[in-house]
C-alpha cells in the first residue's frame, strides 16, 4: 500500500537573519511541503523565497518557499516559528526589547490564532521567556502547543565550549542549560558529558566554571563581535531541531521554554526545562533533581522573568 503523501506547512514569521536561516534549514531538510516566510518589509521575504527556491535546483530539496507580506498566506500552518522582532545592539540586555517586541507578538498572535488554530508555535523572539508567555496568552492555545526556543541554543554553546576545552568532538558532547535565556540562565555542569563521561573528569572545576560563565554570555559575545545584529545560525538550528521533533514526532528530550504549572515549584511562568517534544508539542516536562546551587539559580532566574512579566503588565501588554 502506498503511504499517504504528507502535505505540511511551516510558517516562519520574520525574514531577518534568524528567520531566513530558519526557512533555509527547514527547506533543506524537507521538513514541510511549503515553508511560508512572512515579514512586514515588502519584497524581502519574496526575494529570499525566490533565492531559496532557485537553490533547490542545486540542493535537490522539494520544499517550496513562499515569501509574503500577507497574513492570509500563513493559513493552515502545522507549525509556526516566530522570529520577528528587533535584535539586541551591543550594550543592550534582552529585556530592553520588551515593549517593541511585545507589540510584534500581539500582532502575530492575531493572525496565527485565526488562521492556524491547531498549530504548534515555537517562539524565538527575545526576551524569550516573556515573549513566549505573551504569545501563549494572546493566542489562547494550550500551553503545550506554545514553546520557547533557547535551551537548545544555550546548551549548544556550552557543548561547543566544552568540546574545545576537552579537545573532543562536539558530536559526543551533551550539555543541559535550564532557566531563562539571559544572564540568569542555569547551566547544569553536572549534566555535561562527553559520550557518557562526566565533564568533571575531563576538565578541572575552574575550567568548567569559566565555560559556564562564557555560556551565560554566549549571545552577548556574538552581539559584540557583529556590532549590528545578533547570532542567527545556531538560533535557527535550534529552532529547526525543535520543529523536526514536533513534526516528525521524534520525542526528543530538549531543554525548551515551557509553561510551568507547579513543576520545579513554579507556577504560571515560562522558562527553560527539559521537555519531550512530539506531535502534540510538549508531550511531557521532565523534572530533574537539582543540586542546591542550581535550585538557588533557578529561583533567581524565575525572579528575573517575573520582573519582566510585571513590566509587560505595566505596559498593558499582558
Ligand atoms: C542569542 C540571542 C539570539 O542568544 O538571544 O544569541
Amino acid at each position: 500500500m502506498m503511504e499517504a503523501t504528507l502535505s505540511r506547512k511551516i510558517t516562519v514569521v520574520g525574514a531577518g537573519y534568524v528567520g531566513m536561516s530558519t526557512a533555509q534549514k527547514c527547506a533543506e531538510k524537507n521538513l514541510a511541503t511549503t515553508v511560508t516566510l512572512i515579514d512586514v518589509v515588502e519584497g524581502r521575504p519574496q526575494g529570499i523565497a525566490l533565492d531559496l527556491n532557485q537553490a533547490a535546483a542545486i540542493e535537490g530539496y522539494t520544499s517550496e518557499v513562499v515569501g509574503t507580506n500577507d497574513p492570509a498566506d500563513t493559513r493552515d500552518s502545522d507549525l509556526v516559528i516566530v522570529t520577528a522582532g528587533r535584535p539586541r545592539k551591543p550594550g543592550m540586555s534582552r529585556s530592553d526589547l520588551l515593549e517593541v517586541n511585545g507589540r510584534v507578538m500581539e500582532s502575530v498572535a492575531t493572525y496565527v490564532r485565526e488562521g492556524s488554530p491547531d498549530a504548534v508555535v515555537i517562539v524565538v523572539t527575545n526576551p524569550l521567556d516573556v515573549m513566549v508567555r505573551l504569545m501563549q496568552a494572546k493566542l489562547g492555545f494550550p500551553s503545550r502547543r506554545v514553546i520557547g526556543m533557547a535551551g537548545v541554543l544555550d546548551s549548544a554553546r556550552f557543548s561547543w565550549f566544552l568540546a574545545k576545552a576537552t579537545e573532543t568532538s562536539v558530536k559526543d558532547v551533551d550539555a543541559m542549560v535550564l532557566g531563562a535565556h539571559g544572564d540568569s540562565m542555569v547551566p547544569l555542569p553536572r549534566a555535561c558529558t562527553v559520550n557518557g563521561v562526566p565533564a568533571s573528569e575531563l576538565v578541572d572545576a575552574p575550567t568548567l566554571d569559566a565555560l559556564v560563565d562564557r555560556t551565560r554570555h554566549g549571545g552577548a559575545e556574538i552581539v559584540n563581535l557583529l556590532k549590528t545584529g545578533s547570532a542567527f545560525y545556531a538560533p535557527a538550528s535550534a529552532a529547526v531541531a525543535m520543529a523536526a521533533s514536533v513534526l516528525n514526532d521524534e520525542r526528543r528530550l530538549l531543554p525548551c521554554a515551557c509553561y510551568l504549572n507547579g513543576q520545579y515549584g513554579v507556577e504560571g511562568v515560562y522558562t527553560g526545562v527539559p521537555a519531550i517534544l512530539g506531535r502534540g508539542g510538549v508531550e511531557r516536562i521532565v523534572e530533574v533533581a537539582l543540586d542546591t546551587q542550581a535550585r538557588i539559580q533557578m529561583q533567581k532566574t524565575i525572579g528575573a522573568i517575573q520582573a519582566d512579566l510585571d513590566e509587560l503588565r505595566k505596559l498593558g501588554l499582558l
